[in-house]
């Protein structure tokens, strides 16, 4: 195996570190606030435990599934992430890596490169929007994914505009300029395989969103187009619908935490859903996503699709999701320290240490299918899980009566 192979995703964030410029890693590491959400994304899947088989199991496992009526070949989607200067290459080499590893593509808004180059590769794509700009500057947004051959949309609402964070956010210019470049030198002459990257394409990063620009007009910046994001009136349930309704397809509402707004999603519209509160990069102190996983997933998962995102770092994490009521998850650090350290081939380096690693963990628990996989094979801490919005519990007619009578005596 060539020696640019990770086993651990833990490894290729090692590597990742060591390769980026140290803005750009902060970047891709972000969180928010404390990190209180950031770190028990990752602390709760910790605190799952297995119970394992010896004996008796199966030789062969199916590990494939559907998301929103695209067939992938595991149950692990790429999740959009808005982010500039990781790899010249960047969403064509991850789009690149989920065709060849038979997953789904989801490009951000915020993304590099365009939509076109991405569809153009063969993989499935859903295209994320944020609530931004007009209605008709939504729906010109729409339709050009829909030329494209987008597969679905996902619109990621959990956003607050926070910003800040006790270890300090990287500095990022707005465009590179020249006078950017030279304060940014210093720490990209100490990462010169990165810089290697670029120069060979003879370009440097230009930090633009390419999916947000008006026809015939030059790309926003990634700060214009924040500021465009941050002037829109806040979206209602009822613009959602509408929304869903102008796409007609397949739409996956990222961002859900509780069930009062899970059920508000299926009468919505929605197909699909993702427990999500964003990486950690949000609202901090939201708690971990698979803590709210298991009460939603019971509460509307016959009616819509539920997924999970956050903290996903290896197969068993896949696993737990999965036993916990998700139908797939999709990961975001997990490939961005793939795509730094290897580009398209750290990408598929890391789907393939969570196939590997989600392979073991039906293997171990006795399934020949990962639609088989449950609650029973989970050991669950007293407390692990949280749930919020849940319904007034119905008061029984006989104890209405009961009660009325007690008010009467
Ligand atoms: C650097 C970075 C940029 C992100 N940008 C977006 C974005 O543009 N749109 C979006 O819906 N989610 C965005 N996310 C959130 C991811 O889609 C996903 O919810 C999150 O990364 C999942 O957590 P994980 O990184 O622990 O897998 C971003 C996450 C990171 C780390």
């Amino acid at each position: 195996m060539s020696s640019d192979w990770f086993e651990t995703v833990a490894e290729a964030q090692r590597r990742a570190k060591k390769r980026l410029p140290a803005s750009v890693y902060g970047a891709l590491l972000a969180g928010s606030e404390r990190g209180v959400t950031y770190e028990d994304n990752l602390a709760a899947f910790a605190q799952l435990g297995w119970a394992p088989h010896v004996a008796g199991m199966s030789g062969t496992r199916d590990l494939s599934t559907s998301v929103m009526g695209v067939d992938v070949s595991l149950p692990v989607i790429i999740s959009p992430t808005g982010v500039q200067a990781v790899h010249p290459e960047g969403e064509v080499a991850v789009a690149r890596a989920a065709a060849a590893r038979g997953t789904i593509m989801s490009l951000s808004s915020f993304a590099s490169k365009p939509i076109e180059e991405v569809t153009a590769t063969g993989a499935p794509t859903f295209y994320q929007v944020y609530w931004m700009g007009s209605r008709e500057t939504m729906l010109q947004r729409l339709e050009r994914a829909r030329a494209a051959g987008a597969k679905g949309i996902i619109a990621t609402l959990d956003w607050t505009f926070s910003n800040g964070r006790d270890w300090g956010s990287p500095w990022i210019p707005e465009k590179l300029t020249l006078g950017a470049a030279m304060r940014f030198a210093p720490q990209a002459l100490r990462r010169p395989g990165w810089l290697w990257e670029f120069a060979k394409t003879g370009r440097v990063p230009d930090l633009s969103t390419p999916n947000l620009a008006a026809p015939g007009e030059q790309a926003p910046t990634f700060f214009g187009a924040y500021g465009e994001w941050m002037g829109t009136a806040l979206p209602t349930w009822e613009d959602i619908a509408w929304l869903r309704e102008q796409w007609g397809g397949p739409f996956l509402l990222k961002g859900v935490s509780r069930l009062d707004d899970a059920r508000r999603a299926v009468d919505a519209g929605v197909t699909a859903i993702s427990v999500s509160n964003h990486g950690g990069n949000n609202l901090d102190s939201t708690p971990a996503a698979i803590r709210m996983l298991p009460a939603i997933a019971d509460a509307v998962g016959d009616e819509i699709e539920v997924l999970l995102d956050g903290g996903i770092r290896r197969g068993g994490d896949v696993a737990k999701a999965l036993a916990l009521g998700a139908r797939a998850v999709l990961i975001g650090r997990a490939y961005l320290w793939g795509l730094a350290a290897n580009g398209q081939t750290g990408v598929e380096n890391v789907l393939d240490i969570l196939r590997g690693g989600l392979d073991s963990a039906v293997l171990g628990l006795g399934h020949s299918s990962v639609h088989e996989l449950s609650r029973d094979d989970l050991w669950i801490p007293q407390d692990f899980t949280r749930e919020f919005g849940a319904p007034a519990p119905a008061v029984p007619d006989s104890l209405e009566s009961l009660e009325m009578g007690a008010g009467l005596a």
